[in-house]
């Protein structure tokens, strides 16, 4: 896929998926592995929110701001560890992460710093790729750098969190699957 119909497809999610969001002025919304800021950018320029994108790689973050200095559009990017957040407790209305958790090896402490920077009753808006489980195996014995995402042990994060489904669906295949979802923080 090129960059451009990359750039349409995640920005096609963001839309479908922002639509379970009750939207209200001034949100805070964070992007949590933003790579060269499309999402963060978009949502910047079309709805009222305050915008904050977060990459570890300084070459995507520099090129984001740079992307963002063209177009005027106000979006603070930042360098940051998802797994680490530099954000105080309950900070964001939205938080959005797309295609970075199976980047993660250590991915479900990455969910943990999502859920803990979230308000309660904001959404976190995630896709991502999962493992089917002899893959997942597989992956594990050659102790991958990446991120063994399994849609076994998202459910198990979703269950011991504080989040609730707004919308999700799970498309499984003997390659790779895919979970993506709309959830909401409740008060624990
Ligand atoms: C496949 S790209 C997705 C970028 C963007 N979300 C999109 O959908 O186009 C994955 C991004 O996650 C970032 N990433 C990987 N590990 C990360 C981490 N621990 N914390 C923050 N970002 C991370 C990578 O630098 C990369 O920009």
């Amino acid at each position: 896929m090129n960059q451009e119909h990359h750039k349409k497809h995640i920005i096609h999610r963001f839309e479908r998926l922002i639509l379970f969001v009750k939207k209200e002025e001034d949100l805070s919304f964070l992007e949590v592995g933003c790579g060269s800021g499309a999402v963060s950018l978009y949502c910047a320029q079309n709805y009222p929110f305050k915008v904050t994108g977060v990459d570890i790689d300084p070459r995507q973050v520099e090129s984001a701001r740079s992307y963002a200095s063209k177009t005027g559009v106000e979006v603070m990017f930042l360098e940051s560890d998802a797994t680490n957040l530099p954000f105080e407790d309950e900070s964001h209305d939205i938080v959005l992460s797309f295609g970075v958790t199976h980047h993660i090896r250590n991915w479900l402490d990455a969910l943990k710093e999502i859920e803990r920077v979230l308000k309660v009753d904001g959404y976190f808006i995630y896709w991502d790729l999962m493992y089917p489980g002899p893959l997942a195996a597989i992956g594990r014995f050659l102790s991958s750098t990446y991120g063994i995402t399994t849609v076994k042990e998202f459910n198990s994060f979703l269950e011991r969190s504080t989040l609730c489904d707004v919308h999700k669906t799970v498309k499984t295949s003997p390659v790779f699957g895919e979970v993506e979802g709309v959830f909401r923080k409740k008060n624990e």
